[in-house]
């Protein structure tokens, strides 16, 4: 019987210098999709995988993350005093339990390594979940969902992953795959990350939803820098991999990496769209944009 994945850690330390300006004030994971923050798309996916407990690891500036996910009091006691029953539920809706979040800073920008051994405390001893929170992923069934239904057939260490063009294969995590173990899932015999231009193993990248064992956080405490000059979370990966077993999983969906303005503004259409109001105004002003882009400003 393979040990419930029950928590969840969400890296948000992050400065967000491609949103500049937008991001000096505002945290980047808060920028707005449609009408819900991109951290809440991430949480939302958590929550829909039956994670009980999400560990933030934040850094200066980030303390709006932690008011989104509190009680607005005085906003809901005024909601409540104006009978607006339906935003007062969207509210309820998307705020986790009391007692369900838990947030600690990362001090110092050091990677994604790093920021993930802040969160070793919260975690303990039991396989835990990671969701990177620039990619957000629209699917039927929650991305992590289908990772937790794969890790309890497999137990080990699950990574999403997804295909990319050959020539983007260095801005991301790279996995090679060996024996598969279903149509959907292999199991991983080796990953780089960032690989340079021309030598990655394969076409597939680390999409940034992982299930790990909790034997990561050792090796964490003593990665040296990687990729970039940062402690990289991959490396640690390659190292567990040694004594453990990894399985990809190419999940049903589609992610958008909102931390760059493509995808950014793509999530921004493709979430718009689920909403036939939004989307009956929409189509007519892109059809617009394509025929006539100078003339539609
Ligand atoms: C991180 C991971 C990388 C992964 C990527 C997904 O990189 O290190 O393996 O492919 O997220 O977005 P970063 O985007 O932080 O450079």
């Amino acid at each position: 019987m393979n040990k419930p994945i029950r928590k969840a850690v969400l890296p948000v330390a992050g400065l967000g210098t491609r949103f500049l300006p937008a991001t000096k004030a505002v945290p980047k994971e808060m920028l707005t999709i449609v009408d819900r923050p991109i951290i809440q798309y991430v949480v939302d996916e958590a929550r829909a995988a039956g994670i009980e407990h999400i560990v933030f690891v934040t850094g200066r500036n980030k303390h709006v993350i932690e008011d989104h996910f509190d009680m607005a009091y005085e906003l809901e006691d005024t909601l409540r005093a104006r009978n607006k029953a339906a935003a007062l539920e969207l509210l309820e809706k998307h705020r986790p339990q009391p007692g369900s979040t838990s947030f600690t800073r990362q001090q110092a920008p050091l990677g994604l390594g790093h920021a993930i051994w802040c969160s070793r405390d919260i975690i303990g001893d039991e396989p835990f979940a990671i969701l990177l929170p620039d990619v957000i992923i629209k699917s039927k069934v929650s991305c992590l969902r289908q990772m937790v239904d794969l890790y309890e057939k497999t137990g080990g260490n699950i990574i999403a992953v997804e295909e990319v063009p050959d020539d983007q294969t260095h801005q991301y995590g790279i996995v090679e795959l060996a024996e598969q173990i279903n149509d959907k899932s292999s199991r991983i015999s080796n990953m780089v990350e960032k690989p340079a231009p021309g030598t990655a193993p394969s076409n597939l990248m680390i999409t940034g939803r992982y299930i790990l064992q909790p034997e990561i956080f050792d090796l964490l405490s003593s990665q040296g820098q990687g990729a970039g000059g940062e402690i990289q979370l991959t490396d640690s990966m390659i190292s567990l991999m040694s004594n453990q077993s990894f399985s990809s999983l190419k999940f049903e969906g589609r992610s958008y990496d909102c931390g760059n303005k493509p995808g950014f503004l793509s999530a921004n259409i493709a979430f718009g769209m689920d909403d036939p109001a939004l989307a009956q105004e929409l189509v007519p002003f892109m059809q617009e944009m394509l025929q006539h882009p100078v003339a539609a400003e």
